[in-house]
């Protein structure tokens, strides 16, 4: 069936669209991912919040400072109030080469209107962005998508950082891929590498047990490549003890055709970029 289809095409390598192609239009926004679409990836990456009045809207940041002429936090402005917003002319002041008029302007996306627009045709990369932030985000979004159909077509991966809230999917949903996000960085003496969610131990002491007990609800694990452009976190090594513990590696967010080629080498089963044209480069 489909989702048994959607199992087999993540043991190939997926090239996932990070907030859309959001290295040539503004994150998240429908030019982006009408963008990616175009370009031919397997899945759009959105992070998911909800609003004061309780409707999903895919944006990354807890404020609505960086990526809208806004200001405070989204979980005190109403649906209204997010739409009213211009979420690309910021792109384009930040972003002078990739600058289009087309973007001054375009409105915050609800979950429901990118399904609305894409509906089958396109497969959904999902994260639950600072669920702790957002009671009840969970059953919100299972809903939305069940009642589109898209976890039983197989069009839908659900992401976290939050063990909790992929466990509270898994409640409500048990079909559909969950991804286990982990964000390594070095603690303040720059050597021991520690794990952001609690979930596993640094990517040098983690153990096969660790692995399987993400394994247990989680079909794949995501990981950051280096720390701040700088450091790098994991190795083939690293690669190698999730693949061989049955975890899929999807790595984020490689924008430079070195690292992408280097992960390539490693087998990882996919990426999360900015830039999809760039990946396809490289993949095809
Ligand atoms: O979801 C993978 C990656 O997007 C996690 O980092 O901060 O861009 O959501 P972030
Ligand atoms: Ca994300």
């Amino acid at each position: 069936d489909a989702l048994q289809q959607q199992l087999d095409d993540l043991q190939d390598f997926q090239v996932i669209a990070h907030r859309g192609a959001s290295g040539h239009a503004p994150e998240q926004t429908l030019p982006a991912l009408e963008l990616a679409q175009e370009m031919g990836v397997d899945y759009l990456e959105l992070d998911i919040q909800m609003t004061a009045d309780g409707e999903l809207v895919a944006f990354h940041d807890v404020t609505v400072d960086r990526a809208t002429d806004g200001e405070g936090e989204l979980k005190d402005l109403t649906l209204e109030e997010l739409k009213a917003l211009d979420a690309g002319s910021w792109f384009n002041e930040a972003y002078p080469a990739f600058a289009d008029d087309a973007y001054a302007g375009v409105e915050v996306l609800t979950l429901g209107e990118v399904i609305e627009h894409f509906g089958n045709d396109a497969r959904y990369y999902l994260e639950t962005k600072s669920p702790e932030l957002y009671p009840g985000i969970e059953e919100a979004m299972v809903e939305e998508l069940e009642a589109h159909g898209l976890i039983e077509d197989g069009l839908v991966v659900i992401q976290s950082f939050s063990q909790e809230s992929l466990l509270a999917v898994r409640e409500l949903n048990d079909q559909v891929p969950l991804v286990q996000l982990v964000w390594y960085y070095p603690e303040d003496d720059g050597e021991q590498l520690v794990e952001w969610t609690g979930v596993t131990p640094g990517p040098q002491e983690i153990s096969d047990a660790d692995f399987q007990a993400i394994r247990d609800y989680a079909v794949g694990i995501g990981t950051n490549l280096t720390y701040e452009d700088e450091l790098q976190v994991i190795d083939a090594g690293f690669v190698e003890q999730a693949q061989a513990n049955d975890l899929l590696v999807h790595v984020y967010t490689i924008n430079e055709q070195d690292d992408m080629q280097m992960l390539l080498d490693w087998g990882v089963d996919g990426i999360f970029t900015d830039f999809p044209d760039r990946l396809n480069a490289l993949v095809e």
